[in-house]
């Protein structure tokens, strides 16, 4: 069977992960690598052993005729490479966060939909198998209707660089068991507790020169909350813890009869409490869920950047291989430019001092108006 060429854009640290991925996918062969740093695509091409290099992407469109791209860049360059890529009838893997701006997002979601391309986002976590199970257990009544989510970031970052870096994931976790979002409402604090303002808006590797380029950001702290269409509520916070911590990190889906945790960025923790109330006193307790197809293969247990590829290769499958042509992919760009607005959205709500009505009207970047406006 003939294979899918496959090119991967951003030889950085996490293009080693879907170089990996890429490497062991049937599906796929690994036809090119492009990155502006020449030394970079040497030291892939000792690793990897792939022939095809280039500097520029849209050579590399012109003269590889592939089927998927993965694009590894940081934000600001995910806009222009999936223009490129859907301009040559190629399907994208883009890294998150989508885009800086919801306009840049808005024209890659049109772009591939007029190419015919599919477009998903490296939102790993929506192809995890315990979030269809979570919403099994939701549908069969089993912690009676949700009404709350409650989500918690891991920390390690103050709260604008966190939103834009793992924020993103959370959201479009939330975004996931929460549906549509109909409003934003959020308050975020300056590195005094005092309400941030326009001074307080800063590149995000102005804030830490470690961080990649997410684009204008702000805030020690955020307290955000969401309405959905459905009646859900979520609140999700960024507490600037100074240490990370991934066993924090993750969601409560609150129902009526009872609720669901669901912990971790890549390899999910998971439990059920069947009860009204939850408070650490005896007899409330959480039971383990475990989805041992999920967390092994053949009996052998998965470490997390192995369970990091399989999610990754079922976005993959989706792209190329989809059960149902015609839907969007797993974690689609229309779903990714949905964290990116509520990223947006509160940063909107914080500046207007209330709720924001989503879809947002304006697409450009709430900061660089903010602070224009504040000039
Ligand atoms: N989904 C996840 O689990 C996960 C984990 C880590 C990082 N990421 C995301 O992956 C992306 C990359 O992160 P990273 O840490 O690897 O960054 P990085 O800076 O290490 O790598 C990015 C690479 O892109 C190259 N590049 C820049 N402009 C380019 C262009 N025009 N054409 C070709 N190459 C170009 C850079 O030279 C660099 O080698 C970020 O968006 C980040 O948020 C996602």
């Amino acid at each position: 069977m003939a294979k899918y060429r496959a090119a991967l854009i951003g030889c950085g640290g996490k293009g080693r992960d879907h170089t990996n991925t890429l490497i062991k996918n049937e599906l796929v062969d690994l036809v090119a690598f492009c990155d502006i740093r020449e030394e970079a695509l040497q030291a892939y091409q000792e690793m990897y052993g792939v022939s095809a290099l280039y500097t520029d992407y849209q050579e590399m469109f012109e003269k590889e005729n592939l089927d998927l791209v993965v694009i590894s860049t940081q934000a600001p360059q995910h806009h222009a490479t999936t223009l490129a890529a859907a301009t040559h009838g190629c399907h994208v893997l883009c890294e998150k966060p989508m885009a800086v701006t919801l306009g840049e997002a808005d024209e890659m979601v049109a772009a591939c939909d007029e190419a015919g391309v599919r477009l998903s986002i490296n939102h790993q976590k929506r192809a995890s198998a315990y979030n269809a199970y979570a919403k099994k257990l939701i549908a069969d009544g089993e912690i009676g209707e949700i009404f709350l989510i409650r989500a918690y970031e891991k920390g390690g970052r103050k709260a604008g660089n966190a939103m834009m870096e793992m924020g993103t994931h959370l959201f479009d976790w939330v975004h996931n068991f929460g549906g549509e979002v109909s409003w934003a409402d959020a308050h975020i604090t300056a590195a005094d507790s005092l309400e941030a303002g326009p001074q307080d808006i800063k590149h995000s590797q102005e804030v830490n020169p470690r961080d990649r380029d997410a684009g204008l950001v702000i805030g020690e702290r955020a307290f955000c909350s969401f309405g959905f269409t459905n009646g859900i509520h979520a609140d999700c916070d960024f507490l600037a813890e100074s240490q990370a911590n991934d066993r924090a990190y993750g969601l409560d889906l609150i129902g009526t009869k009872g609720r669901i945790a669901l912990r971790r960025s890549v390899a999910t923790v998971m439990f059920i409490h069947r009860g009204e109330f939850m408070t650490p006193v005896e007899g409330h307790q959480w039971e383990p869920v475990s989805l041992p197809d999920e967390d092994s293969i053949t009996g052998q247990h998965l470490e997390t950047r192995d369970i990091n590829s399989v999610l990754q290769s079922r976005l993959i499958q989706s792209l190329l291989e989809p059960d149902c042509p015609d839907a969007d992919p797993i974690s689609s760009g229309r779903e990714g430019r949905a964290s990116l607005e509520m990223i947006h959205g509160s940063w909107e709500s914080h500046r207007q001092g209330g709720r924001v009505a989503f879809p947002l009207k304006d697409r450009s970047h709430p900061l660089e108006r903010w602070r224009e406006e504040a000039s």
